[in-house]
């Protein structure tokens, strides 16, 4: 039986082979990327797959019976790219498609939901078995910019005391690689988080003690934020939906205090304390 993983080029799409890697012969991976040569590396087979060469889809997900669906990351074109490669999955013979959505998607106000819940339901209508993991954020949208917030000496953000219960991509990828691996998980959607939640003003708090230097976080209003965003060279539109998932963390669209995710793993996950120490080695 053959899984295939799309995005195995990026860096969620990264550790869910090596996390497959650990459950299932590296013989029955492929790896369905743009470029072969960049996940040459990860010793598994590689196959040109496109979103948006839509006629070569089916072929290249010949013998692949899983199909790990990691979203694309052109915003506004990705409903019609998942629904080409559910699509294609369906021509090729696929039965079951794992999906990363968004944390509550159905019911958050992160405008990046609705492309999301449009290929979930594309997913649920297709016939095909589904399994839809709904990825909180990860701990790297913050430790990836932990040094910029260093040489700064302020945190700047509109969350105020909105908590977030992120993840490392290890952890949403070893979820990933679970459901892809062992029986059980059909036709289920599940909520994925960190176990512990955070504000920015925690967050501030934790670089201060990591770094010994006195790191603050200074709360904006959205707009504010998204203007000073501006100011640092951010193109308008993604400082203001940048800004606008700072204010979403105070309706609770962050944070999510089940747990399914340590469930899923049977590990606690990485706290963001645990990432920002990696991050500022
Ligand atoms: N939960 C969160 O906090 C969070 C944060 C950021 C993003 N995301 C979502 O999660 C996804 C994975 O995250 P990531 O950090 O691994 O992102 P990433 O490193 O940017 O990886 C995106 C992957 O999608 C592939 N891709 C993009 N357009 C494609 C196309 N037209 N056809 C085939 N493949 C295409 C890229 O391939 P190339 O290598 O060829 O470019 C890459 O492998 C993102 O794409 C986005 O939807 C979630």
């Amino acid at each position: 039986m053959k899984i295939g993983i799309t995005g195995a080029s990026g860096k969620l799409g990264n550790w869910a082979v090596n996390k497959l890697k650990n459950r299932v012969a590296d013989k029955d991976i492929v790896a369905l990327v743009r470029t072969p040569e960049k996940v040459a590396s990860l010793g598994v087979e590689a196959r040109v797959f496109n979103y948006d060469k839509t006629e070569n889809l089916a072929a290249s997900l010949k013998g692949v019976e899983k199909l790990l669906l990691i979203s694309g990351n052109e915003i506004g074109k990705r409903f019609e790219q998942h629904s080409a490669v559910i699509n294609a999955a369906k021509e090729a013979g696929v039965k079951h498609i794992v999906y990363t959505s968004l944390l509550k998607a159905d019911n958050t106000s992160i405008a990046l939901a609705p492309e999301h819940l449009q290929t979930e339901e594309a997913l649920k209508n297709s016939g095909l078995t589904y399994t839809i993991l709904r990825n909180g954020w990860y701990n790297e949208n913050y430790t990836e910019t932990a040094q910029n917030s260093l040489a700064q000496g302020a945190l700047y953000g509109s969350s105020g005391e909105g908590k977030i219960n992120s993840a490392s991509r290890e952890d949403y990828a070893e979820a990933a690689a679970v459901v892809l691996s062992e029986e059980g998980h059909q036709n289920k959607v599940y909520e994925l988080s960190g176990d512990q939640a955070f504000t920015m003003k925690d967050y501030a708090q934790m670089m201060s003690e990591i770094s010994k230097k006195d790191i603050s976080y200074v709360n904006l209003s959205e707009e504010e934020f998204s203007k000073a965003l501006e100011q640092v060279g951010m193109p308008t539109a993604m400082a203001k939906f940048y800004a606008g998932t700072h204010t979403s963390t105070l309706n609770g669209d962050l944070s999510d205090n089940r747990n399914t995710l340590s469930a899923l793993i049977g590990r606690p996950t990485t706290t963001i304390t645990q990432s920002l120490e990696v991050a500022l080695q």
